[in-house]
């Protein structure tokens, strides 16, 4: 079973990819952390001519093994330094076949980014596309700092947020958009049990469909 979750930054959908990997004893592809790890190879390269190259270059060699430092890879840094380097065609074109792979492997999987139901797995199983409202996805996002005991500035936040979206959103490379087969599951007023059972029965939902109508 393949199961696509996309959505905006913060809006759970790691945690909830997670926790479905978890529920259904799947491996789970995190695709933000590929593009993470490009932007802060050529983190040095920003604002010159360049970015990309380089950042094509790098996607072309990410060893995705090595995906280890989460603590830079999770940066506010790193999300801006993502979403630059994920509007360059040929970046997005050098990971798609790891991601596709990591898909169709036996058993199948659990992905979580942008594009999974409209570009990298188009005939994923079970299509979430998760949303929560901005300031809620700030909070979360700003919590989530807090945590790790760094300085957060929420004003900051939002707007990085908000931008990063727009960029996201008007990516001429990205396929990000709800896939029409796909299920929308708004958060904003969910913790993450509730999401999590939220999702599980919807996933629960399209594969008893999709068995009786096997059987029919
Ligand atoms: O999901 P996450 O916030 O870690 O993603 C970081 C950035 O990587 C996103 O803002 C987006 O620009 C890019 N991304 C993408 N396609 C994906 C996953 C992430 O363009 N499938």
């Amino acid at each position: 079973m393949i199961i696509a979750v996309d959505g905006p930054a913060a809006s759970g959908k790691g945690t909830l990819a997670q926790g479905l990997a978890r529920h259904y004893g799947l491996p789970h592809l995190d695709t933000g952390l590929l593009y993470r790890a490009v932007g802060l190879a050529v983190r040095d390269a920003a604002d010159t001519p360049q970015f990309e190259a380089r950042a094509i270059a790098a996607a072309r060699a990410l060893d995705t093994a090595h995906l280890t430092d989460l603590e830079a890879l999770t940066s506010a840094e790193a999300s801006v330094l993502a979403s630059k380097v994920a509007v360059i065609g040929d970046v997005r074109q050098a990971m798609r076949q790891y991601q596709r792979d990591f898909a169709r492997q036996p058993g199948g999987a659990v992905l979580d980014g942008r594009d999974i139901g409209t570009v990298i797995c188009p005939d994923a199983d079970v299509k979430l596309f998760i949303e929560a409202d901005s300031k809620a996805r700030m909070e979360r996002r700003a919590r989530q700092f807090e945590a790790k005991g760094l300085p957060v500035d929420r004003y900051a936040l939002y707007h990085q947020i908000e931008e990063r979206d727009a960029r996201d959103r008007a990516n001429p490379h990205g396929g990000f958009y709800k896939a029409a087969d796909a299920h929308l599951l708004d958060t904003t007023r969910l913790d993450i049990e509730a999401a999590l059972r939220a999702a599980v029965a919807i996933v629960d939902g399209v594969m008893a469909g999709k068995a009786a109508s096997k059987g029919a």
